[in-house]
């Protein structure tokens, strides 16, 4: 890894810009394995529940491409995975065995299915190995249940009862399409001391069709599932952009949502994320694209004359100014 992408996320220090996304390739000891081994300056674990869970029937995951912009193809997946995971209780294990057979940063990820397992599943991690957890408001695939993270009053209800010490907090948020809920969103940040936010999950009840077929790309919800890659990016740039402008480096904000190269990861750099998280790249390409992106995220911080992380972030230029 080079010196130029050397990053700091919630006070710990991560040896690149890129590490993988939670939900992708995640969920078993061996693919955590894989992450850990792989160039992901971090590894992120699935987000996982009281119980285990088998999650929806398949076909549950798409890739696709949408077309064509600027000369590069833009692509995309849906998902609708219903959180198959192994139970909270295997990975606090697994973050155990994964402190012992690396040195990276080792987030966990919990997903409540009702307010009362939130304090539950993070006190398990605050207790456990893992160095900072991210709490994940913005699960999209839970049929007849609410998306936590667009009812700020439960998003206060859960932040009031989960255990904020010792290790950092970072919460995963849904897009938001309105400045006033990015708002509301980061005086809640600030007023429960979390320390880094995650954004953007996947843009939720999004239908892709395969014309041929007359049918839907996947079969939970009638073919509504959760979009994720390079054309949900302008979205993600938006919101973090948004962040950045009221939080200013006092939270930490992980950029998540379409990044495949290093120019996509430099977009996320001088809008303010302090790093990046890579989801349908990952499950596409498998992990020799965290070492590519952050490579190809060097070669351009070299050329440009930016020595550091720091120097580049939130540095975004504006027409007119
Ligand atoms: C699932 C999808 C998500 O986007 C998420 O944040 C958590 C879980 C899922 O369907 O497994």
């Amino acid at each position: 890894m080079g010196e130029r992408t050397k990053t700091i996320v919630a006070g710990i220090a991560f040896d690149s810009y890129v590490m993988n996304a939670s939900g992708v390739r995640d969920t078993t000891l061996e693919e955590l394995k894989a992450i850990a081994d792989s160039g992901s300056s971090a590894v992120v674990m699935k987000s996982s529940t009281m119980e285990p869970r088998q999650g929806n029937p398949e076909p549950r995951y798409a890739y696709f491409i949408l077309g064509s912009s600027r000369g590069r193809e833009v692509q995309g997946s849906l998902q609708c995975m219903g959180l198959p995971n192994e139970g909270y209780r295997k990975y606090v294990k697994f973050a155990r065995i994964i402190k012992t057979g690396c040195g990276k940063p080792v987030f966990a990820s919990v997903a409540g299915l009702s307010e009362k397992d939130y304090p539950i599943l993070v006190g398990a991690f605050q207790d456990g190995e893992a160095d900072a957890i991210e709490v994940n408001v913005s699960c999209p695939n839970l049929e007849g249940k609410a998306l936590i993270g667009y009812d700020f009053d439960q998003v206060r209800r859960i932040l009031d009862k989960i255990p904020k010490q010792p290790k950092p907090i970072g919460l995963k948020l849904p897009p938001y399409l309105e400045q006033r809920q990015i708002q509301e969103m980061a005086d809640i940040v600030k007023k429960y001391g979390i320390s880094f936010i995650t954004c953007i999950n996947s843009i939720p009840n999004a239908l892709v069709i395969d014309g041929t077929q007359e049918r839907p790309l996947i079969r939970p919800k009638k073919g509504l599932g959760a979009l994720c890659g390079g054309c949900i990016k302008p979205v993600a740039l938006g919101n973090v952009k948004m962040f950045y402008d009221i939080l200013r480096g006092k939270v930490s904000i992980i950029g998540v949502g379409g990044i495949s190269s290093g120019s996509d990861a430099f977009d996320f750099l001088l809008t303010g994320a302090d790093a990046v998280q890579i989801g349908t790249c990952f499950e596409k390409q498998g992990p020799a694209c965290f070492a590519r992106i952050n490579r190809e995220l060097e070669e351009i911080l070299e050329r440009k004359g930016y020595k550091s992380i720091e120097q580049a972030r939130g540095k975004l230029k504006f027409l007119g100014e």
